[in-house]
């Protein structure tokens, strides 16, 4: 398996600049070599943009701005939807770049491009709502006028974990706003983003409207246009630290936000949970994206008269997954997506163990090439290792057990993080009791999957603000402006 199995797939990815509608025009700049992590070989090369092209990409979405703003709703609507039937149409070959620059199953891969393609139908949808409000003032003396309007140019930053659907979830309700947009995506994972980007300008996206990035260094882009007045918004899917540093950069010029960042997601089984729905639940909610997402469950926490089992179970399941290239029929779990996320999965699990932990199954990272790290359960974990205060991003469940409600709150809201829980119980009033004690912006209810495009995404405490997706997406693009009417 090498190359020549996808060339044709990795041969219709525009590798240049895409700025003002064309392809490849200002880039002067260097290339940054994307590379399959499941082989460490190169799959091909895609511009390195200079501060200049990050500027002349911005200078072509204000161009655009005022035009896309007055654009009908109904015809921003239309060309989402086409985006969405042009994903869905082409989502084989999409899949398949993702999982090639990604490391992914194909399976995840598919679930991924059917995920992102639907913000752009779910925002299509939401384009024509955008709604105002015409009152009487209370001492009826005059009437107020409130309208929503597009907030302006906008950078999106997006993450290599989700390269499709963290890039749909911002672009798709940017352009239902009325919204012109420049894109950063990933270093690690730029082709699907640029393929995404010929599908959305062969769907009748204007010249302007998105213009797309690429670049081996992060501050080339987010310095030049976070210090240009021109910009009015962020938003960015990342770590914490980089969105704490987005912020500050953000400060002179009172850009809006939307902060997507790390999480600590506890999983929390009660003695009364149905234990096939919660090793279920659990297999989801750790190992969907290779256990590379934000919202993977990080800590399992599991009443003490039920964690012998459910740590059996979970061991057995995981320990039976079939590690490989994301692209084999058969493969499971996928490699991580380079050394130094492989060097993290193994120093936090080094250092569990060598706080006593037990590893169940896995504990260390097959031989040969690639990222891989092997699915792996610990128990006995003790509360002071590092495993249970960092973002995992792997295929690792660290499990520990309580002995009271009150216990499990208390460890689950024991973290700077507040993005998503987990909670398996069949009790009604405690299911509801506990997802409203979570401080965390979403809970999943004898559920490990959580998101949807027709639901709020975002988090609270260190995991960020703004929610993506819901009736609430499209709102972080508008701006509220409040028409006084005297009558008189
Ligand atoms: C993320 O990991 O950043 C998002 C995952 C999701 O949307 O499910």
């Amino acid at each position: 398996m090498g190359r020549h199995d996808w060339a044709h797939v990795l041969d219709s990815v525009p590798t240049g600049l895409y700025i003002d509608g064309q392809w490849g025009g200002a880039s002067g700049g260097g290339r940054i070599e994307v590379a399959d992590p499941a082989t460490g070989e190169p799959l091909g090369e895609v511009a390195d943009a200079r501060p200049e092209d990050a500027v002349s990409a911005l200078d072509a979405a204000v161009g655009a701005a005022g035009e896309w703003a007055a654009t009908p709703p109904r015809e921003r609507a239309e060309v989402l939807r086409r985006g969405y039937q042009a994903m869905t149409d082409n989502a084989e070959e999409l899949a398949l770049l993702t999982t090639l620059e990604m490391g992914k199953t194909l399976t995840e891969s598919r679930a991924e491009v059917a995920y992102a393609a639907e913000f752009l139908r779910w925002f299509g949808e939401e384009a024509v709502r955008i709604g105002g409000d015409w009152s009487r003032s209370p001492s009826g003396a005059g009437r107020m006028l409130t309208m929503r309007q597009p907030v302006g140019p906008c950078l999106l930053i997006t993450p290599w974990n989700f390269p499709l659907a963290m890039g749909t979830r911002k672009i798709g309700p940017a352009i239902a706003a009325g919204c012109t947009m420049v894109v950063k995506p990933a270093k690690l994972t730029p082709l699907s983003m640029l393929r995404l980007t010929g599908l959305l300008a062969e769907a009748g996206l204007p010249p302007g409207v998105l213009n797309v990035v690429t670049s081996g260094s992060a501050a080339a882009v987010t310095e030049p246009l976070m210090a240009d007045p021109r910009l009015r918004k962020v938003s960015f899917t990342g770590s914490t630290p980089v969105g704490r540093t987005l912020m500050e950069r953000a400060a002179p010029n009172l850009l809006r936000l939307s902060m997507e960042l790390g999480g600590n997601a506890p999983f929390l089984v009660f003695d009364d949970a149905d234990l096939d729905l919660a090793v279920a639940g659990a297999v989801t909610a750790k190992m969907r994206n290779n256990g590379e997402s934000c919202v993977a469950a990080n800590r399992f926490l599991v009443a003490e008269s039920v964690a012998a089992e459910f740590s059996a179970r979970l061991a057995d399941r995981m320990g039976r997954m079939r590690v490989g290239h994301g692209a084999e029929a058969d493969t499971e779990v996928g490699p991580l997506i380079d050394a130094d996320a492989r060097d993290k999965v193994t120093e936090l699990v080094a250092d569990a163990t060598d706080r006593g932990a037990n590893v169940r199954t896995g504990g260390s990272a097959p031989s040969g090439k690639g990222w891989f790290y092997s699915p792996t359960v610990l128990t006995e974990v003790a509360p002071e290792s590092r495993i249970l205060r960092e973002e995992v991003f792997g295929p690792v469940a660290p499990i520990t057990t309580f002995d009271s409600e009150r216990e499990a709150l208390e460890l689950a809201n024991g973290t700077e993080y507040g993005l998503v829980g987990y909670v398996f119980t069949r009790e009604l009033n405690r299911a509801l009791r506990v997802g409203e004690a979570l401080e965390t912006g979403m809970v999943g209810l004898n559920t490990g999957l959580v998101s949807n495009p027709a639901a709020p995404f975002g988090g609270i405490k260190a995991s960020g603000f703004g929610r993506e997706g819901g009736a609430e997406g499209i709102q972080e693009y508008l701006a509220t402006k409040y028409i006084a009417v005297a009558t008189g």
